[in-house]
């Protein structure tokens, strides 16, 4: 057999082994995997000596923009940042200009992600005015849903708990995942209110409208309704300690709950706000080191199942602000994750193969990729990145691709750095370099998508069957 490529004497990394070898990829997928001397022979090859191999970050959180503000971020900056970042997967968010919310709004998306450099999912949105729409997103190839509990940029409504119930009740039939952004609306506006009125405007004014228990809420309320309906959920960045104990005991319960926390919430804390300001402002907040502390924790007994980015960049222009309320919140992200968290690997707060799982094997598995991604198996996609875990230097604003790039990590040493990232054979980034004949290589994943069989709940109690408008 003549293979396309071999990548030479690596350390190559799964979430369950470490070893030197090589890897044969033929056709976009990986053929084979072992010592070299057994590998066929390759029309390229690539010496990765004293190099890991890893299977390709998978992303489940980055807002792109386009449509609509094409100003922050379009897709293929977007998913230029991702390729130089070690990202081959990406699953971008429905608040855009339009948001996702029907199959019309999805074609503009698909349109728009036809420039993408890496593999993409599509969340479509759950609202109150589209849970018509929700099968048609599905057939028009959403990978999973996204519901906004709390309010956000593009100030999507958030739907009340009866929409919410009865767009659980519609996905759990088809086993798709629907993520959370888990705060409570209410909650917060008051607090915002009141904090305004008494003259707050700094920075840390934003930290105290959003106190722990507008997330705690929120979960519970998403885990107790997941729980009754048997849909599948994801709780979005987990920002502090309190919302663990919701996820564990949802878990034990056997709700299917998945959870993810960001490198902001593991690598800064409240200090930040008076060192980068507005710079920092983002939903959910980074909070105190108590509840950094915490999150670790919740990483290392698995409570928390993986790392994202909630990628949202904004203009420079629209981060700085002397006026906290008057800041856009979020920041870049999906082109710094994997040097940040490779550096606490350096530092022995994570093994490289819990990297893996939690930045690959875990979001695989969640959106029914696996074993087509989040793997490095024969027959997987050869969704690679080649990282250097010698490689300092620090985190630098000036040279990321993306057309946000204001981050509170800039200047943030680092150790370990993506070098090649593959998708599907393909390099879209070599030796630290775009490889910008690439745009445009990246597909939809629903292409290999396989949910398992869903296990829907209370099927006799839900308004589709109590009004006779059960369409199954
Ligand atoms: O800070 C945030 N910004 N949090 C979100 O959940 C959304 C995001 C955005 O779209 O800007
Ligand atoms: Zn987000």
């Amino acid at each position: 057999m003549l293979v396309d490529l071999v990548i030479r004497n690596a350390t190559i990394v799964s979430s369950e082994a470490m070893f030197v070898g090589s890897i044969a990829i033929r056709d976009g997928v990986i053929v084979a995997i072992g010592l070299d001397e057994t590998m066929p022979d390759s029309m390229e090859s690539l010496d990765a000596r004293g190099r890991y191999v890893l299977p390709g970050a998978i992303d489940a959180h980055v807002h792109f923009r386009e449509p609509g503000f094409s100003h922050k971020e379009t897709w293929e900056s977007g998913t230029a940042s991702a390729a130089m970042g070690g990202v081959t997967t990406v699953f971008e968010m429905p608040n855009t200009r339009p948001p996702t919310r029907d199959l019309e709004t999805l074609n503009l998306k698909l349109k728009a992600a036809s420039s993408a450099y890496v593999d993409f999912g599509i969340y479509g949105l759950l609202g109150e005015d589209n849970l018509d729409q929700l099968e048609n997103l599905i057939e028009g190839g959403v990978a999973a849903f996204k519901c906004f509990m709390g309010n956000t940029f593009a100030n999507l409504p958030s739907p009340p708990t009866g929409a919410i119930l009865e767009g659980f009740e519609i996905i759990a039939k088809h086993g798709y995942r629907i993520a959370l952004h888990a705060e409570n609306a209410s909650i917060m506006a008051r607090r915002q209110l009141a904090l305004q009125a008494c003259g707050r405007c700094d920075p840390l004014a934003h930290l105290a409208a959003r106190p722990p228990v507008v997330a705690v809420e929120a979960v519970s309320r998403a885990a107790i309704l997941a729980e009754w309906t048997g849909a599948r959920i994801h709780i979005l960045h987990v920002s502090s300690g309190d919302e663990l104990r919701p996820i564990r005991e949802a878990k034990q319960r056997g709700v299917d709950i998945t959870a993810e926390t960001c490198p902001h919430y593991l690598l800064l804390d409240e200090k930040a706000y008076t060192e980068k300001g507005s710079l920092v402002r983002v939903n959910p907040p980074v909070r105190e080191k108590v509840h950094q502390d915490q999150l670790w924790v919740g990483v290392q007994d698995r409570t928390i199942d993986m790392i994202a980015t909630d990628h949202a960049p904004h203009s420079k222009e629209e981060k700085h602000n002397d006026d906290i309320w008057g800041a856009d919140c979020g920041f870049t992200g999906v082109e710094t994750q994997m040097p940040l968290m490779l550096t606490q690997v350096a530092k022995g707060r994570l093994s490289l193969m819990d990297y893996v799982r939690m930045t690959s094997t875990a979001p695989a598995r969640a959106f029914g990729l696996f074993p087509r991604k989040g793997a490095l198996l024969p027959g997987s996609d050869a969704d690679i990145v080649v990282i250097d875990m010698d490689r300092e230097g620090a985190v630098d604003e000036a040279v990321l691709q993306s057309l946000g790039p204001s981050t509170p990590f800039h200047q943030y040493p680092i150790k370990g750095v993506p070098v090649h990232t593959l998708v599907r054979g393909r390099f879209v980034m070599k030796d630290r370099k775009l490889v910008t004949a690439a745009r445009g290589h990246g597909l939809n994943v629903r292409r290999v998508q396989q949910m398992p069989t869903p296990a829907p709940r209370n099927l006799e109690h839900t308004t589709a069957a109590i009004t006779g408008k059960d369409r199954a």
